[in-house]
């Protein structure tokens, strides 16, 4: 069993959205995931798989609250994956977590604004080695500059950090989809869906491997 979370420093970034895209493409893999949302003000991953059943949306996916690490380690027994959802803010809970996985996902946007809080995030968490090695920051919610996209690339490789091969772009269609109970792939926008593919690959392969 793998798990896989999604933290940050900024709220709003797409740590939720990400976690479902990523569900849902294991999910069509047959593997068997479940997603625990740690962010109990907001709920987004449950409310998401609530709106997904009420639609009849297929496959399934489970999504459950939890408040601590103790109780999602007794409940995800049988689940090939557990993408683990959490809070805008870090806290002592993103350290636990981020210990627990075995892949730690940071979106960020392109902004200075953004990479420098996710990166002060990631050094901070990096300060224990073995979770440095498994952090994966993930360029979320960008724009269409192509030369934007690059400089954020280049910060996080001086930094030193991994980052996913793929970008996840903003687009006002993936709002729709998600208001529907959809995600990633399962847009019923062409040029939506092959921007999800790229991403849901890319994490995907290093979700299970
Ligand atoms: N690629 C995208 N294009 C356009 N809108 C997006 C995209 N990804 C996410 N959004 C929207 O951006 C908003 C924030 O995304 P999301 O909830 O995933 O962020 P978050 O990091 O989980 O936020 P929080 O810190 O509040 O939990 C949501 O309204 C979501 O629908
Ligand atoms: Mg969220």
């Amino acid at each position: 069993m793998r798990i896989v979370s999604f933290v940050g420093q900024k709220g709003g970034i797409g740590k939720s959205t990400l976690a479902r895209v990523l569900a849902v493409a294991a999910a069509r893999q047959q593997y068997k995931v479940m997603i625990g949302d740690f962010d109990l003000q907001q709920l987004t991953c449950v409310e998401w798989s609530a709106m997904r059943m009420r639609n009849g949306i297929e496959p399934e996916i489970d999504a459950r609250a939890f408040k601590s690490l103790k109780k999602l380690r007794s409940t995800i027994v049988g689940y090939d994956l557990v993408v683990v959802d959490t809070r805008g803010l870090a806290d002592s809970l993103t350290e636990e977590v981020s210990q627990e996985s075995d892949v730690v996902f940071l979106p960020t946007g392109t902004s200075m604004d953004d990479l420098r809080p996710t990166l002060a995030l990631a050094r901070k968490l990096s300060t224990n080695r073995s979770v440095g090695k498994k952090i994966v920051v993930v360029l979320s919610k960008t724009g269409r500059s192509d030369r934007l996209i690059e400089q954020a690339e280049s910060t996080i490789f001086d930094a030193g950090f991994d980052m996913l091969n793929a970008v996840w772009p903003e687009r006002d269609g993936f709002q729709s989809d998600l208001d529907l109970g959809r995600a990633g792939s399962e847009s019923s926008n062409p040029h939506l869906k092959m921007a999800s593919q790229k991403v849901e690959q890319a994490m995907l392969t290093l979700a299970m491997n």
